[in-house]
């Protein structure tokens, strides 16, 4: 696009301005984080004892599968890396 004259170049500005406050204002009234964090229980402790998170959730199922003591909710979204959404430091 030619641009003509400073009218243009600031109305060219002006719009890029309001444009990046609206992205502004959109990632500012984001949610607050709302995904459970990695329990500090009994049942959980020893997970904050193990560096690797990959190896750490090689048990969670243990206790979190189909059948077992605290299954998964239906609607949970996937779950194959536990602890890149269950943190376990806040
Ligand atoms: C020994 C059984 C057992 C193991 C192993 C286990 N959990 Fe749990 N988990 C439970 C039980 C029982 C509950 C529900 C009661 C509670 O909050 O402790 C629970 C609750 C949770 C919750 C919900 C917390 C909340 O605030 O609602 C998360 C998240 C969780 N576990 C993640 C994990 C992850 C990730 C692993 C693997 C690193 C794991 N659990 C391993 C038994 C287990
Ligand atoms: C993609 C992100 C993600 C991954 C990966 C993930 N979860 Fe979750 N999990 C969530 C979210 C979000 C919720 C809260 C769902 C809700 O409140 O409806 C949740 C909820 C839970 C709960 C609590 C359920 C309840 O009844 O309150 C447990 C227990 C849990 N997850 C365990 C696990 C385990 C074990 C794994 C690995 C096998 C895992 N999650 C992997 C995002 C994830």
């Amino acid at each position: 696009m030619q641009i003509k004259n400073r009218k243009q170049l600031l109305l060219i500005n002006a719009t890029f301005v309001v444009f990046c406050a609206g992205i502004l204002v959109f990632l500012l009234k984001a949610p607050k984080e709302s995904t459970p964090f990695l329990p500090n229980d009994e049942n959980h402790k020893r997970f904050f004892f193990i560096e690797s998170k990959k190896e750490a959730e090689l048990s969670c199922l243990s206790c979190h599968d189909l059948g077992k003591e605290a299954p998964l909710p239906e609607n949970h979204p996937p779950k194959y890396r536990c602890l890149f959404c269950h943190k376990r430091n806040r």
